[in-house]
């Protein structure tokens, strides 16, 4: 079973992508949307709640995590390998920043544009990823307000086109656009009708699930294929606000979603029955 992570919804267009190339295999989706958006956070935050994470899908069988996460793989990737998948561990982790870099390095003709959150931009790891693939060079713009706008469902409006507009103007001059963060694919209409032309509009998801399958290929010992593929997912926060957003993310319904919450340090699945209301004291 392959263990897919991300801060919350977004990591479904990677999972979508998943799904499409490596049919055969199972997955188990875990979407931190309770503690979303990451974007803004402090670095140290960020690998509590990824270590959480990954503790959680290993627990769950998963010997492979994919974490998803633009956010997470450029701060905090290279941590979760180091504590978790060092020399003959029997588990791996992988990221999309090094996919994402070099299927940018592949479509561009020498200048890329990165829209990401404020940490994937201030981590510099797209420019050390792509400095390290030859002659390129990588321009980035933190775009904080489009995550939101796609999680309140705004993403082909006015606003999301606005917003797009106002940050292309500072990548002047790039001849493709790489989306870093996983929930951008959701305003290819907007990018459409705002992006110059000529300029390559490139979501790198279906290069990670290529990615992925090729990994897999070469590494059999880390999943197998399953006659019968099972699909969970998991999220905190809101289980039936996740399966509705979260359809539009995947581009079809999800499986029932489990939840899942921070007990002492660690994320163990929760009876959402049992979610008090009102005042609560503990
Ligand atoms: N999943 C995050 C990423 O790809 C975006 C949303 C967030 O800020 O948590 O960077």
């Amino acid at each position: 079973m392959i263990g897919v992570y991300d801060s919350g919804y977004g990591g479904l267009t990677v999972l979508r992508h998943i799904l499409a190339r490596l049919p055969e295999r199972s997955t188990c989706y875990l979407g931190d949307s309770g503690r979303a958006p990451y974007g803004g956070r402090d670095v140290h935050t960020i690998l509590d709640f990824a270590e959480q994470a990954v503790e959680r899908l290993f627990d769950e069988g998963c010997q492979l995590v994919v974490v998803a996460c633009h956010t997470v793989s450029c701060v905090g990737l290279r941590h979760l390998q180091q504590r978790y998948a060092g020399p003959g561990s029997h588990r791996r982790v992988l990221g999309v920043a090094i996919p994402g870099a070099e299927v940018a390095t592949q479509t561009s003709r020498g200048r890329i544009g990165l829209l990401a959150t404020a940490t994937t931009v201030g981590s510099g790891t797209y420019i050390t990823e792509v400095a390290k693939l030859g002659p390129h060079t990588l321009v980035s713009r933190a775009a904080g307000l489009l995550a939101p706008l796609v999680e309140e469902g705004w993403e082909d409006t006015p606003i999301a086109r606005d917003a797009l507009r106002r940050y292309l103007a500072d990548l002047p001059g790039i001849d493709t656009l790489l989306l870093g963060c996983t929930h951008y694919p959701l305003l290819a209409n907007a990018l459409a009708d705002v992006v110059p032309e000529g300029v390559s509009v490139l979501d790198p998801a279906p290069f990670v699930a290529e990615r992925l399958a090729d990994w897999l290929q070469r590494h059999p010992a880390f999943d197998t294929i399953d006659p019968t593929p099972v699909h969970r997912v998991m999220c905190t926060g809101n289980p039936e606000r996740f399966a509705a957003h979260g359809a539009r993310f995947l581009g079809r319904p999800l499986p029932e979603v489990e939840t899942i919450a921070e007990v002492d340090g660690r994320l163990a699945p929760r009876d959402p029955s049992e979610a008090p209301t009102g005042q609560v004291v503990r």
